[in-house]
């Protein structure tokens, strides 16, 4: 990995936007090339250093969509569904690695019809663990069968706007294929539990960057799967690895799981 990378983020005052800055500062691999902030930013103009308490990096935060992509190998978005699809919009074929989450049905579809011209790595959850999670959780419903119920709980910090997390919605989504589960669609919990039907359960709170546990409960024992991220570092180091991985790419729609090669 010899050739320096141009990266640019999106979503540049965001938390995980200031620290995606500060792993690209020290990646012998990358050079920032854009930081994106919100049009109209007042920060818009000012060093990209002053963001995250750095020395200047030469480098001005930018509010002009055009720009960033013009001048980069490939886009990290962690931001807004409105704004993601925004950067869409006007994208014409620049990589994109799209760590946010909270994607309706609908803007999930604009990202697979814009995957036709452009390669994007799309992922609710950026860890490598999460990724395994993913696959072992399915193995394990596959063993029990839905004699056993399956809950998904997950807690974020206090500032979290989408909920369930997508990272809960997709390890949902992945059990729902096995044979005899489905995701419940009910929100009132009144009344006997169906059978198969998997269910959610949230919290919010504190500074957690993102706990989440899939729960099999049979009659006579409780099997827990559980995956916790002690430091946002690990989803900005992740993107970073989906990030490089993607450049190379034909255009098509990817995934973590497709990124560490499971
Ligand atoms: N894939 C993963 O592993 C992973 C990990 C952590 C978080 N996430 C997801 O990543 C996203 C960002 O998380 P975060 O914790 O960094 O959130 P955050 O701290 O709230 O930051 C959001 C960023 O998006 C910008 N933004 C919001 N609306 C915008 C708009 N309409 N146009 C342009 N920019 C806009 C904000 O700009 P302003 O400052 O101007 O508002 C801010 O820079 C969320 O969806 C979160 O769930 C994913």
């Amino acid at each position: 990995m010899s050739k320096i990378n141009k990266i640019a983020i999106t979503g540049a005052t965001g938390r995980m936007g200031q620290r995606l800055i500060r792993e690209i500062s020290q990646s012998p691999h990358c050079e920032l090339s854009a930081a994106l902030v919100r049009p109209g930013n007042p920060l818009a103009g000012q060093d990209v250093g002053s963001l995250v308490d750095l020395p200047p990096f030469g480098l001005e935060l930018s509010d002009d969509i055009s720009h960033v992509l013009r001048v980069s190998d490939v886009v990290i978005d962690f931001s807004r569904p409105e704004a993601t699809l925004k950067l869409l919009k006007e994208n014409s074929g620049t990589p994109l690695m799209i760590g946010t989450s909270g994607f309706t049905q609908e803007q999930r579809e604009q990202i697979t019809q814009a995957a036709l011209s452009i390669p994007i790595v799309l992922t609710s959850n950026t860890s490598v663990g999460v990724a395994v999670m993913k696959k072992v959780c399915k193995e394990m419903a596959q063993a029990f069968g839905a004699d056993y119920d399956i809950d998904i709980f997950e807690m974020h910090h206090r500032g979290k706007v989408d909920a369930p997390s997508g990272t809960a919605i997709s390890l949902g989504q992945s059990l729902a294929q096995v044979p005899g589960f489905h995701l419940n669609d009910h929100t009132d919990r009144s009344g006997p539990r169906e059978k198969g039907a998997i269910e959610f359960a949230v919290a919010r709170g504190g500074g957690v960057p993102g706990d989440h546990s899939v729960i099999y409960a049979g009659e006579k024992e409780v099997l827990t799967l559980s995956h916790r991220a002690l430091d946002r570092s690990l989803f900005a180091q992740g993107a970073l690895r989906a990030a490089l991985w993607l450049q190379d790419k034909e255009p098509g729609l990817y995934s973590m799981e497709d990124v560490i090669g499971s």
